[in-house]
Order: C-alpha cells, then sequence, then structure tokens
C-alpha cells in the first residue's frame, strides 16, 4: 500500500468494492450488538470471500494499524461482536464453503460464516445431524459458534462446539493460516491449536473453515413439558431421567415469571389449565418413537404435577416455543442486562432462589428472569429494568455465582460484558497464561481489542 492509497482502496482491490460497506446507514446495522446493550463505529466493513482474502484483509489492517473485529451472525450476547471505535469490522458472511458431506468419516468441512440452519438443512439431506442447536440457529455462524465454544439445547448428549470441531483454517493476526482440516481423530502433534481456538471469541484467529464432526439424525423425537413445584424438582426428574434414557437429548428449565412473558409476546395458550411455578422441557431422540419410554419414566416421578407430550414435528415445535421464545420476548420488554452462569447441579435450586433477592439488594425494581440448561447447572440471568445498574447488578450476580464455585460465563463467552470479572472464574495464574496466548499470537493486539482480556 502506497501512502496515498487508503485502507479502503487496498481492502477494495482485495475483496471487490461491492465487499467494503463505507455508508454510514448500512455500517450502522452491524454497529449495534443483538440484545441492544452494546455498540461501536466501525471504521468500515469488509467481507471477505475465502481464506485467502481473510489473510491479505487481515495484513491490510495490520499494515495500517488499524485493529479487526470479527463478526459473525451478530447474534452473540456479551458485547463481542460489535467493534470498539474506528476497528474495521470483518464480516464472515460471505465465508459460506459447504463441502459434500463425508458420510464415511460423519463429518463436513464448512466456511465459518456458513449459518446453523444452512449446515442443518446441508447435512441432514445426508442422514446426519448437528450435535450443536439452539434457538439463533436461523442467524448465528458456525465460526461465531466456535469462537464462543456455543453450547445450547443438546450439551448433555453431544457436548459444546469444542466438541463437534475437528479441525478449522484460519487466519492470524500476523496474516499466517493455519490449516488442518484432515479430520483426523487420532492426532497427538503437539499442541492443540483447534482447541485454543473454541471459546477465544475472535480474539487469536478468525476460523475462515473448520472441519465438524457429525452426529446421527435421529427420526424419532419426543417432547415433554413438565409442570413443576420448583427447580429441585426438575433437576431431580432430569436426573432419573437421564439415568434410564439414553436418548435423553435436552433439559430445559423455564419458572412462571419468563412463561408469562413469552405468552405476552407470543400469544401463545398456556400449556396447562393451572400454572406452576417451574416448567422443564425435555426431549429423547432415537431411530424410532422414545414417547413410551419417555413416559415411563415420568410415570415414576412423584414430582411430576402435570405433562404434556408430543412426538409430531408440528406438536414438538409448539411445545419448544414455549422455550425458546425467551431471548426474543425478554429483548421486547426492554434491554436486559444479561448474564449467563453455571453453578454445580447440587447447587442450582439454592441459586435460582438466592438470585432474585441478591439482584433485588441492589437493584429493588429490577425483574430478573431466568430460565437455562438444567443438567449443566447453567441459568440465564436476564435483568429488566435494571441495565442503569448493570455493574451492580452483574457484581451481585457474578459474585453470588462465584461463591457457589460456578462460572461467570457457562456459555456465551466473556465478551466485554463480563471482562472486568474474569478474576472471579479464573486465577491470576491462568488469566497470565491467557495474556501470554495473546500476546505471543497477536501482540499488537489487532484482533477484537477488548474482548475477553
Ligand atoms: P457473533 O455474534 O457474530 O460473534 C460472537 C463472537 O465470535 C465474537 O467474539 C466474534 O468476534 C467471534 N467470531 C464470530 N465469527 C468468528 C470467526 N469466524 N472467527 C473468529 N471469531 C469469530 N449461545 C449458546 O451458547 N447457547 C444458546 O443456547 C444460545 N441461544 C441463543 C438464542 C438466541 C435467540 C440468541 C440471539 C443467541 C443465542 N446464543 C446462544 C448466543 C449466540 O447465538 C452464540 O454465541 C453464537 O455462537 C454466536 O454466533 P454468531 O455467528 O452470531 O457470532
Ligand atoms: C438460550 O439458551 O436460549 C440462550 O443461551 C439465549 C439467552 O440466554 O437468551
Ligand atoms: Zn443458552
Amino acid at each position: 500500500m502506497t501512502s496515498t492509497t487508503s485502507l479502503e482502496e487496498r481492502l477494495a482491490s482485495i475483496v471487490g468494492a461491492a465487499h467494503v460497506l463505507v455508508d454510514r446507514d448500512v455500517v450502522a446495522s452491524y454497529e449495534t450488538d443483538w440484545t441492544g446493550r452494546f455498540r461501536g463505529r466501525a471504521h468500515c466493513v469488509v467481507r471477505p470471500a475465502d481464506t485467502n482474502e481473510v489473510a491479505d484483509v487481515v495484513r491490510a489492517c495490520g499494515a495500517a494499524g488499524v485493529s479487526i473485529c470479527v463478526q459473525g451472525g451478530n447474534t452473540g450476547l456479551v458485547g463481542a461482536s460489535v467493534p470498539v471505535d474506528g476497528a474495521v469490522l470483518l464480516s464472515t458472511t460471505r465465508l459460506t464453503r459447504l463441502d459434500p458431506v463425508d458420510v464415511v468419516s460423519a463429518q463436513v468441512t464448512v466456511g465459518g460464516g456458513v449459518t446453523l440452519a444452512a449446515l442443518q438443512q446441508h447435512v441432514r439431506a445426508s442422514g446426519l445431524d448437528v450435535g450443536v442447536d439452539f434457538a439463533a440457529r436461523e442467524s448465528c455462524t458456525v465460526g461465531g459458534m466456535v469462537a464462543t465454544n456455543a453450547g445450547g439445547e443438546r450439551v448433555l448428549r453431544y457436548g459444546t462446539m469444542r466438541a463437534q470441531v475437528l479441525g478449522v483454517e484460519a487466519v492470524l493476526a500476523d496474516g499466517s493460516m493455519v490449516s488442518r482440516l484432515a479430520g483426523l481423530p487420532k492426532d497427538n502433534t503437539g499442541y492443540d491449536l483447534v482447541s485454543l481456538l473454541a471459546g477465544s471469541e475472535g480474539t487469536l484467529g478468525i476460523i475462515a473453515a473448520l472441519r465438524l464432526r457429525l452426529v446421527p439424525l435421529q427420526p424419532g423425537r419426543s417432547v415433554a413439558l413438565i409442570a413443576l413445584a420448583d427447580t429441585a424438582a426438575a433437576v431431580s426428574v432430569v436426573r432419573r431421567l437421564r439415568e434410564r434414557l439414553p436418548s435423553l437429548e435436552a433439559a430445559e428449565l423455564f419458572f412462571a415469571d419468563g412463561l408469562a412473558l413469552v405468552r405476552e409476546k407470543t400469544h401463545l395458550a398456556p400449556p396447562f389449565p393451572t400454572e406452576r411455578p417451574a416448567y422443564l422441557l425435555v426431549e429423547c431422540a432415537q431411530a424410532t418413537d422414545p414417547t413410551d419410554d419417555l413416559l415411563a419414566v415420568l410415570e415414576d416421578c412423584p414430582e411430576v404435577a402435570d405433562a404434556t407430550v408430543a412426538s409430531d414435528p408440528r406438536g414438538r415445535h409448539a411445545l419448544w416455543a414455549y422455550r425458546e421464545s425467551h431471548t426474543e420476548s425478554i429483548n421486547a420488554a426492554g434491554v436486559p442486562v444479561k448474564l449467563d452462569v453455571s453453578v454445580p447441579l447440587p447447587a442450582l435450586a439454592d441459586a435460582v432462589a438466592a438470585l432474585p433477592k441478591a439482584i433485588a439488594a441492589v437493584a429493588p425494581k429490577a425483574r430478573p428472569i431466568l430460565f437455562g440448561h438444567v443438567n449443566e447447572g447453567n441459568l440465564h440471568v436476564n435483568v429488566l429494568d435494571a441495565v442503569d445498574r448493570a455493574e451492580d447488578v452483574s457484581a451481585a450476580v457474578l459474585r453470588l455465582v462465584a461463591s457457589y464455585d460456578g462460572s461467570i460465563s457457562a456459555e456465551h463467552g466473556v465478551g466485554r460484558a463480563k471482562r472486568e470479572w474474569l478474576h472471579l472464574s479464573r486465577s491470576p495464574a491462568e488469566i497470565a497464561v491467557m495474556r501470554t496466548i495473546k500476546n505471543a499470537l497477536d501482540p499488537a493486539g489487532l484482533l477484537n481489542p477488548g474482548v475477553l482480556l
């Protein structure tokens, strides 16, 4: 680049002028996060189409001394996908490579910008499925899912995103490329760079492509929505289901206040004639219809106050809507302080009881709505009417969680939202190692400055 060539011109020479966005109105649509709480200002938006273009963009930004914010579907919930002022926003949405499914290995190689829904459609045509699933599927990208080590609704059966990734092709901060897409399940040749990138939130490298492990597509599915007295009852029912049903795939918890918000937003009918304090949604999946097995276990659970079961796609979808509509319904009620935490499962019921009290102590008018993934002790603590007290609310919630030996981030990551609280979940020695790794791979702090560390 000559001194008279602007960064935009250099980027346009790499990706084509149509893929360098500078119009303020267009750029603005990339500058606010999904929750509406985090905003930034981008230098411009650049949309590379393949790994080589990503590498050239990174080199051009490095040469100009301009940092890069990596953005996939912008569904992240910790403010990590919006730029700090002046960064180039690198959008991965044109990295849409979809290789043929390798049915022999049950693997596939795809671009980092492929959405989860597009990936599901692609692999299901070959009788296979993706081990991770959640409500943002139409927009979130697989690169973003690896970068956040996304969890979701199937972790109890298949693990988090890290467990699905066998290889990546990534561009590092100096523009160099690491490519490991052979998909070898056994490959002990030193440090695991693939695993290191999982959960790195765009701070160590840009995931341009990845090799994913796939799981069998299970055509027999049964969903039960179960009404309960409290969280302890949910934990107890999940324990019995887990012990007796290898087909158990999801166990999701929500409460009467969350259901009321969902019904207000969606106008869904009440699921049961009587309102109950807690609701557990479970899904079993296998080759044949698992309904009878599921009902047999539920009949042995005295905690079940009411239950409804569906095995047809429409009925299952209708039950999932009560759970999956939580995020949008909460956002429709205002900008929430979103805290995603986990505690050891034996402490889950205590935490659910203690969290609203801890929040009320610092923000008396706040409205906490809790829901989450039971089996991992993962609670989504959403606090409405408290955005002006976000720091106090975060401190109260995260300190309480730390007192249970929990994690300040179960699945959404640290981002900008929880950076100053990292010390509650990681020791000084661990944070020092993380800084050393960041400095080694990105000494100039080019990638996602202000995120995580
Ligand atoms: P973005 O939001 O664009 O980015 C997220 C982070 O990843 C940022 O740090 C960004 O810089 C980085 N990044 C993105 N792409 C790349 C790349 N190719 N290379 C390197 N870094 C990259 N999350 C869960 O874990 N479980 C859930 O159940 C869940 N449910 C959700 C439901 C809804 C309705 C919504 C809105 C969100 C939900 N999320 C959930 C959060 C979010 O969808 C996930 O974190 C998802 O993985 C983010 O993907 P994305 O493509 O939108 O990433
Ligand atoms: C979920 O499980 O629905 C998500 O992680 C999204 C959220 O926390 O709102
Ligand atoms: Zn979740």
